[in-house]
């Protein structure tokens, strides 16, 4: 463990200009129809700015043995769209109640309730559609439907939707660390998981390599939303681009609240240091991953 993360940072800088680029030619246009609006919605969301981090897990491993692909390309894009649909969801007056994501209004505060629910609905569709396509683009029909289960798994009530469940039952009660685990792991860790588990089958990594790739995936997909947690109690709405403090004003369970800061620091720390010693049972080394894992500990947004 050197930097923090600053290959990883450039990687990301670069693959989320392609994201950008790809979600703005794909995207259905906003038009004269009654649709428009909601084909708005879903663009105002898809294309608010957020780190692209999902897009930039499945690409990396796929192109981790050098050639551009526009299948993973399409493919880290439809797993964006299930995030954006999953925020939008997620900030609605029903769940977090949130007003502000990736410093603007939420989805819900600027078209109303109703077409916020029918952009997600579109959002989480529309990457079906995306997944789907791979097979025009170069991808097998075996490879594709693999791809299609995996992604519904981490979308579905095994994945984030069970795990937003879970959280909202948790709110204001008691738990324990294995819950608060498994609610980190469903809601936040299934879709940071699916994207590297799509990239590998995308570049035909050895099974060895996979279960590797999918057990280190699994940490930092937990990592990333200790980090969440953490930065809810130590940031503020200009750093974050949504508003702090929330978790303890709806009584979420979160490492820090479960732990206390410092230990909840330490745990983060500690799922780092467990996530570098998966990478070093690699046969050939991904020093891009271990830079993604420092990342996710060391990100101030
Ligand atoms: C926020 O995800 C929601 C969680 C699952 C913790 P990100 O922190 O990746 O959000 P954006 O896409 O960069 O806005
Ligand atoms: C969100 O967890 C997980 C999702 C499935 C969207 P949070 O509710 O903590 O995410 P933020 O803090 O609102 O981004
Ligand atoms: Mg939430
Ligand atoms: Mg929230
Ligand atoms: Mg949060």
């Amino acid at each position: 463990m050197n930097g923090h993360g600053e290959n990883f940072i450039q990687a990301l800088k670069s693959i989320s200009e392609r994201v950008d680029r790809a979600l703005d030619q794909w995207l259905p246009l906003p038009d004269v129809h009654a649709s428009g609006r909601l084909n708005e919605a879903v663009r105002y969301s898809a294309m608010a700015g957020g780190k692209r981090i999902r897009p930039a897990l499945c690409l990396m491993i796929a192109e981790s043995k050098g050639e551009q692909s526009e299948a993973a390309l399409r493919a880290g894009c439809a797993f964006e769209l299930i995030h954006a649909y999953s925020l939008i969801h997620d900030d609605l007056p029903a769940m977090d109640d949130d007003d502000y994501r990736r410093g603007k209004p939420t989805n819900h505060k600027v078209f109303g309730e109703a077409v916020a629910i029918l952009a997600g609905d579109s959002l989480l569709t529309l990457a079906f559609a995306w997944f789907a396509g791979l097979v025009q683009h170069g991808i097998t029909a075996d490879k594709t439907v693999e791809i299609l289960a995996l992604a519904a798994q981490a979308a579905g009530h095994a994945g984030m939707v069970g795990g937003q469940m879970l959280d909202l039952t948790y709110e204001h009660r008691e738990t324990d660390l294995l819950t608060l685990e498994t609610i980190h792991r469903q809601k936040t860790g299934a879709l940071i998981k699916a994207p590297m588990r799509t990239g590998a089958i995308l570049a035909a990594f050895e099974p060895d390599e996979c279960r590797i790739i999918e057990n280190f995936a699994e940490k930092i997909g937990l990592l990333f939303q200790i980090k969440d947690d953490l930065l809810d109690v130590e940031g503020d709405l200009s750093q974050l681009g949504k508003q702090a403090g929330r978790d303890a004003a709806l009584g979420k369970t979160t490492f820090p609240g479960l732990l206390g800061l410092q230990p909840a620091r330490d745990y983060a720390r500690k799922t780092l240091e467990e996530a570098h010693e998966l990478l070093q049972k690699l046969n050939r080394p991904l020093p891009l991953l271990a830079d993604m894992a420092d990342y996710f500990y060391y990100r101030q947004k």
